[in-house]
């Protein structure tokens, strides 16, 4: 079935992942596969739930076998994602992989290259601050990468404008990066 997104419709923080997978297709709902629980434990690290933020993809149904989104599809869904940046106006939407960072930039740089620097851009006619970090289905399988997605998702609160806590202030340790082990509890690795 489609997907179409779920989460806050006056959220700061949007999030735009891939295309839905077989759980997504069954549900109806977006990232509640393995992925899913992995951005949940990592908003979790940041002191965020999926109630905070909107979640949606650039694709609103699963390509077949779940192969790569291919270029006709992209440009079918586009209106749609465009429609929702609209409607939400987002202060800050992260990019989740490689698909949905070409298309919201409008460059070709991979993930690789851009994750964890912010730029601006505009969507659906909304200006937004775009940060792209790698796919968390990606950080699923290779320890490193899940390092850099919690280093990256690190700087998410200050870019949406809540309060961290001053670097050299004492206060109640609050980790700015999440345990890796919180992938132990999902069984990763
Ligand atoms: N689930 C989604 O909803 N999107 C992805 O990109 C991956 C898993």
């Amino acid at each position: 079935m489609a997907v179409v997104g779920a989460g806050d419709p006056n959220a700061e923080l949007m999030f735009v992942g891939e295309a839905p997978g077989f759980n997504e297709d069954r549900t109806g709902l977006p990232f509640v596969g393995q992925a899913g629980k992995l951005l949940d434990t990592l908003l979790d690290g940041i002191g965020l739930s999926r109630d905070d933020v909107f979640i949606t993809n650039v694709l609103k149904c699963r390509p077949p076998g779940n192969r790569d989104p291919r270029p006709e599809e992209i440009a079918a869904c586009e209106g749609f994602l465009a429609e929702q940046v609209t409607l939400v106006r987002p202060r800050v939407v992260c990019s989740l992989g490689n698909f949905a960072t070409k298309l919201l930039s409008g460059r070709p740089d991979g993930i690789s290259q851009v994750h964890g620097q912010e730029v601006d851009a505009e969507f659906g006619g909304v200006a937004v601050k775009l940060f792209p970090v790698f796919h968390p289905a990606a950080a699923l399988y290779t320890r490193t990468m899940l390092v850099t997605l919690q280093e990256d998702f690190a700087r998410l609160p200050a870019l949406i404008g809540l309060s961290v806590p001053d670097a050299g202030t004492p206060s109640e340790p609050v980790p700015a990066v999440p345990p890796v082990d919180a992938a132990d509890q999902l069984g990763l690795f």
